[in-house]
């Protein structure tokens, strides 16, 4: 086996060639409670539409500026097919923003602003305006390569959790709807690897990745839960409840949902979190990609453009 063969193996654990599927939605019969008779997970997961476009085309900006300091030329290929699908979901949530929900007359744009000030001036290349030092900019692009790298051990067990409900069937989840989530999560399980591999080969430590979880999760699910929030006030079987992620209504009714293998549950995430701790952890092991293609295969809206 030549060096060259063994360095690529230590470099990349994603098996194949990551592609880019176009996809198209037609949103035109989707009800708003997609789920029938179930607004509250509805718009759980619609909430989605609003949190994930932002910070995957941050995502994508920042995987660019990495692209150049790639050594492994199979990890190039991974992070390029990295780029090219996260920007397509960015974009299938974008239209479902536009087309779906904005059809609905929900209203999202004030709670899109909160998301991408997070990403476009805390986490931006300079912070709240403030340049950093060329000595430090490697530093600042790796600490936020940990942070793609723990939010994608979530979209990955999300992912799975997506492929594997099947409560949602049962109850006549709108297609359209269940596809995008499907489509989405089962990407994410196929290039689950990617950030994980491209931290790790910048040079990301463990014990950088350890406090890096511990600041992702409460912040992923806060905003989620927010935006949820956002959706939930804008309806009027939900509103009376006023629904806030600083009030516990919200909270304690998601885990009454999750009884019922609508949601997963707080604790199960968390659970499902603190593997990500360990030092032996690697995203190859989370999820069966075979899975996730055989899905991919047969995706109503990726068929439609391949057609
Ligand atoms: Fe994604
Ligand atoms: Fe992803």
């Amino acid at each position: 086996m030549s060096l060259s063969g063994k360095s690529r193996r230590r470099a990349s654990h994603t098996a194949g060639q990551l592609q880019q599927r176009r996809v198209q939605f037609d949103w035109s019969q989707t009800p708003l409670h997609w789920l029938p008779q179930q607004p509250f997970t509805s718009h759980f997961i619609n909430e989605i539409n609003l949190l994930l476009p932002a910070g995957e085309f941050w995502f994508c900006k920042l995987y660019n500026q990495a692209l150049p300091l790639v050594q492994d030329a199979k990890l190039r290929e991974d992070v390029q097919g990295f780029i090219r699908q996260e920007a397509m979901h960015a974009r299938a949530h974008d239209g479902a923003i536009a087309e779906y929900l904005g059809a609905h007359g929900v209203e999202t744009e004030s709670y899109i602003r909160r998301v991408s000030w997070l990403f476009e001036v805390a986490l931006a290349d300079a912070p709240f305006g403030r340049k950093v030092p060329r000595i430090a900019q490697r530093q600042w692009l790796v600490f936020r390569l940990g942070l793609i790298a723990a939010i994608e051990h979530m979209t990955c067990v999300l992912g799975k959790y997506a492929l594997d409900n099947k409560r949602w069937d049962e109850l006549g989840a709108d297609p359209v709807l269940l596809d995008l989530i499907r489509w989405h999560g089962a990407e994410e399980v196929e290039h689950r690897s990617v950030a994980f591999d491209l931290y790790r080969h910048l040079g990301g430590s463990y014990p950088t990745r350890y406090y890096l979880m511990t600041i992702t999760f409460p912040v992923v699910f806060g905003l989620w839960v927010a935006g949820a929030a956002h959706l939930m006030r804008q309806d009027p079987l939900l509103a009376g409840k006023r629904p806030s992620a600083l009030r516990p209504w919200i909270w304690l009714e998601w885990q009454r949902q999750s009884k019922t293998g609508l949601l997963p549950s707080l604790p199960w995430l968390f659970k499902e979190e603190l593997r990500y701790l360990n030092p032996w952890y690697h995203p190859e092991n989370e999820a069966s990609t075979e899975q996730a293609l055989a899905y991919l295969d047969n995706s109503p809206a990726a068929r439609k453009m391949a057609a």
